[in-house]
């Protein structure tokens, strides 16, 4: 890292350059179609919590511990579960914040090679909704900067004027 502390664009070119290969993937891009929290896309959401992942690790002078590229492609891929979470089981959404790190790890699966960094923050982001804690210092930044990228988007005020969204292509089973 630059021996300085990061400035917001260069968190942002940091999370572009190691996480194009995952941003331009078809499958990311169908994250453009879904709500996630109030007005915010999967996808949105899941770039916030990479640029608020790269600034914690920055800020709390962890670089000498945390692996950028890995923090940056598990914040990416933490919500790749692919398919509008408000209308699946059957609107109920009693299970989703339950297993959706584990389908979102079996996806990522079939798309990209992840490392054990990479597997363990995706699988247990949702902690302590979920048993088990992340094992990497990696996935504890990722689960703070989830938790308050949810909690900022939920109780936006641009929730009551939500943009159209493209039409989804298709659902993607998990
Ligand atoms: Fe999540
Ligand atoms: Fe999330």
């Amino acid at each position: 890292m630059v021996g300085r502390l990061l400035t917001r664009d260069e968190i942002r070119e940091l999370v572009d350059r190691h996480g194009r290969g995952i941003l331009e993937h078809e499958h990311m891009q169908f994250e453009r179609t879904c709500f996630q929290h109030g007005a915010v896309t999967t996808y949105a959401h899941s770039i916030r919590v990479a640029c608020l992942s790269v600034y914690f690790a920055d800020r709390l002078h962890l670089w000498h511990r945390v692996d950028p590229r890995s923090l940056i492609r598990a914040a990416l891929l933490h919500d790749y579960f692919l398919y509008d979470w408000h209308a699946w089981d059957n609107g109920t959404h009693r299970l989703h914040g339950f297993t959706h790190g584990h389908t979102a790890l079996v996806n990522a699966l079939k798309d990209f090679d992840l490392n054990a960094v990479e597997r363990d923050s995706i699988a247990n982001h949702m902690f302590p909704m979920t048993p088990r804690p992340p094992k990497y210092l990696e996935g504890y930044l990722i689960t703070m900067a989830d938790k308050i990228s949810a909690t900022r988007e939920t109780f936006s005020l641009k929730r009551f004027s939500k943009p159209t969204l493209p039409k989804s292509v298709r659902g993607i089973e998990a």
